[in-house]
């Protein structure tokens, strides 16, 4: 039999549940005969097309790797390497997720309140130690879904925490695969789900309100129940093959089937006034600021995501340097206020509407009100907004008692 030898080795390969070079070895017979005998490359074709999108060949013949220490966790699946093919649509051929390898992500640790850090502290223990959980007859919550306003770093912990699991992190933007391939939804999901079932990863499902927020479009009914009905099938298939991480800025949004599918929900707030410190001393860098310009940062960006932190304060910093590179002369103190009033001007969206109105208003005001809401001294404000302390407190005078003014 002509290419015997490949067959032969497809029949070891089989035998022995490496599919990966099993299926190096059919994509060999596919290319051996695809000149003399086309309608069989095409039947080979349409398996491996199949293969690629199909569950993991069971039983997995997969070593399974010891915890110890920061090993990744005891979970099934093959090594997913940077030579893994990916998934695609089948009409568009886009990749339907993306990798991010732990190593490619050491270093971004999203700054959190101290009791949310705890309680993830002790996911990502459980996620390390399934094996001795398992002994004891318990499950660590294998579904957790992130929801949160836009912008706290909901995408960025997932990534986190799949570093810390020293795990690759699957990562499919679901309102990509809605929007762009409505009719395909379903079948896509469910390539999705079998790429994550096959390999050691933590999959993630970012912007997960994409299938919610579609079914308000009542001429697409039909297609999202399918949508979300093959999403909990593969939630369900899923299981305790892997971890699964959701992330949402619309939880309500969310179908209350799907909702309960997940063991762990945790919500990623804004940052407090701590956390926006933090968030601070973390993109100021190389600027060190003093400590009066500290608490107005921190007063200011009240209600801000950390995302609109770290725009807020770029845009302060190309503030500085254009104005050191014209010349202008000043303190760097006043200049981080200039920044701030810059940008109450450019982005004003990232300021409450109080606060806007402050930085754009007369120094005197500003400087009142850095005393009594921001915690400032009266010289503090005063040397940072440049007025006299009289004028601050005549000015704080006046705002609590506007009659006598
Ligand atoms: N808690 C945080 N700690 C450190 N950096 C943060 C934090 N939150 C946001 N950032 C910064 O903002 C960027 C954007 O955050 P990210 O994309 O993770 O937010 P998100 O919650 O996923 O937003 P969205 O809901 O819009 O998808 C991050 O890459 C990071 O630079
Ligand atoms: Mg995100």
């Amino acid at each position: 039999m002509e290419h015997f030898d490949i067959v032969l080795a497809i029949a070891r390969i089989a035998l022995s549940g490496d599919s990966e070079r099993a299926t190096h070895q059919v994509k060999r017979l596919r290319e051996a005969v695809s000149k003399a005998k086309p309608d069989q490359a095409e039947k080979l074709a349409r398996l491996l097309n199949r293969d690629d999108r199909r569950h993991s060949v069971a039983p997995m013949s997969l070593e399974q790797m010891r915890v110890s220490g920061s090993s990744p966790p005891v979970i099934p699946g093959e090594k997913l390497g940077r030579n893994t093919p990916l998934p695609n649509d089948r009409e568009t051929a886009t990749p339907l997720v993306r990798v991010v390898f732990p190593e490619d992500n050491v270093g971004a640790e999203p700054v959190l309140s101290p009791v949310l850090a705890d309680a993830l502290d002790g996911l990502i223990g459980e996620w390390a130690h399934t094996e001795e959980l398992a002994a004891l007859g318990v499950q660590p919550n294998m579904r957790c879904l992130l929801y949160g306003k836009p912008g706290v770093g909901k995408t960025m912990l997932a990534r986190y925490i799949g570093a810390k699991l020293g795990l690759p992190i699957v990562e499919a933007r679901l309102d990509g695969l809605v929007s762009s391939f409505l009719g395909t939804t379903a079948r896509n999901i469910g390539a999705l789900f079998d790429f994550a079932d096959r390999y050691r990863c933590v999959l993630f499902l970012d912007e997960f309100d994409a299938i919610a927020k579609a079914r308000d479009d009542a001429q697409e009914v039909g297609e999202i129940k399918r949508v979300v009905n093959a999403l909990l099938q593969c939630l369900d298939a899923r299981g305790r093959r892997g971890f699964t991480l959701a992330a949402t800025n619309h939880e309500h949004l969310l179908d209350p089937a799907v909702w309960r599918r997940f063991d762990g929900r945790i919500e990623i707030p804004l940052p407090d006034a701590d956390a926006r410190k933090n968030l601070l001393a973390r993109f100021l860098p190389p600027l060190t600021p003093g400590e009066a310009e500290m608490k107005m940062l921190v007063w200011m960006t009240e209600g801000m995501s950390g995302a609109d932190i770290e725009t807020l304060i770029s845009g302060g910093k190309r503030f500085l340097v254009m104005k050191e590179a014209s010349g202008a002369s000043g303190s760097r103190r006043r200049g981080l206020l200039g920044g701030l009033r810059r940008q109450a001007t450019l982005s004003g969206q990232l300021f409450s509407v109080e606060q806007r109105a402050l930085l754009l208003g007369s120094n005197e005001e500003l400087a009142a009100a850095l005393v009594d809401n921001g915690g400032l001294t009266q010289r503090e404000a005063g040397l940072l907004v440049g007025v006299s302390q009289s004028t601050v407190s005549r000015r704080r005078r006046d705002t609590a008692n506007p009659l006598e003014a």
